[in-house]
């Protein structure tokens, strides 16, 4: 019987890519977003906030009514406001909290019954800003930074029956915009990245049997940029 994957922002962007993935990989996907795309053979868009608990707690039944279960959730969904932390309203903090970690929660408090059934695993969605930082970025920065920590909490509470990951993409391309000569450059992998090379990973981590031994881990996946000393 085919897998079953839950991925949330999966409209556009990474999270689109991922559930293009998962479906090439012979996986059946529900792909839950506030505006989600169109649907084609074994994926499944459904709308859905994944920071409120109503909407988690839908798309849980939906799993249950249209799969039977779950074995892997994504949670990819993330937004950021960027602005000078003395002009962030407490409802745009919020906001960012509860689309980008909360939602982790929600899944682990909503979703994983269904993947412990299944023995399944979850993945999240942080960011190299995990690490380090552009200014006026403080509701992003400590969410990803949250991500990274809730990862290893839920990997230890829901073990042994479900792994738990996260992966920390750096620059990865998602509009039209042109990309600049430079742009790429400035990477030790010598290019920008693309949504493929985060759905790859996760791709990897969703597969038991090549990564049955692989939990409460960040996958740094940034071309090497967290790791370029500048001085200029
Ligand atoms: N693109 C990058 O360079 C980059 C780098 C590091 C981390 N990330 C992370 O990767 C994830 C995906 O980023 P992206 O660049 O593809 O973003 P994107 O803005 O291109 O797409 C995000 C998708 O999530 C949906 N979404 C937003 N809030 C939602 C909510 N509350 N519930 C459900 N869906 C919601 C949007 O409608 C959109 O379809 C995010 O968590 C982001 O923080 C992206």
């Amino acid at each position: 019987m085919a897998k079953t994957a839950l991925v949330t922002g999966a409209g556009r962007g990474i999270g689109r890519a991922v559930a293009a993935r998962l479906v090439a990989d012979g996986w059946r996907v529900l792909a839950a977003d506030l505006e989600p795309g169109t649907g084609g053979e074994d994926l499944y868009p459904v709308r859905a906030d994944a920071g409120d608990e109503a909407d988690v707690a839908r798309l849980a039944q939906e799993a249950e009514d249209r799969f039977g279960g779950l074995d892997l959730v994504v949670c990819n969904a993330g937004i950021m406001v960027r602005k000078p932390v003395t002009e962030l309203a407490f409802d745009e903090w919020r906001r960012v909290v509860d689309t980008n970690l909360t939602a982790l929660y929600l899944a682990g408090r909503h979703l994983a019954p269904l993947l412990r059934r299944r023995k399944g695993s979850l993945v999240a969605v942080a960011s190299t800003r995990a690490h380090m930082s552009e200014p006026d970025t403080e509701a992003y920065a400590a969410t990803k930074g949250g991500i990274v920590a809730l990862t290893h909490a839920l990997a230890v509470s829901l073990g042994p029956d479900v792994r738990v990951n996260c992966i920390s993409p750096g620059w990865i391309h998602t509009s039209d915009e042109p990309l600049s000569v430079a742009d790429h450059r400035q990477h030790p992998a010598g290019r920008v990245g693309r949504p493929d090379d985060v759905a790859e990973m996760i791709s990897f981590l969703a597969d038991e049997r090549k990564a049955g031994f692989v939990t409460g881990a960040e996958f740094v996946v940034d071309g090497g940029m967290t790791r370029k000393m500048i001085y200029v």
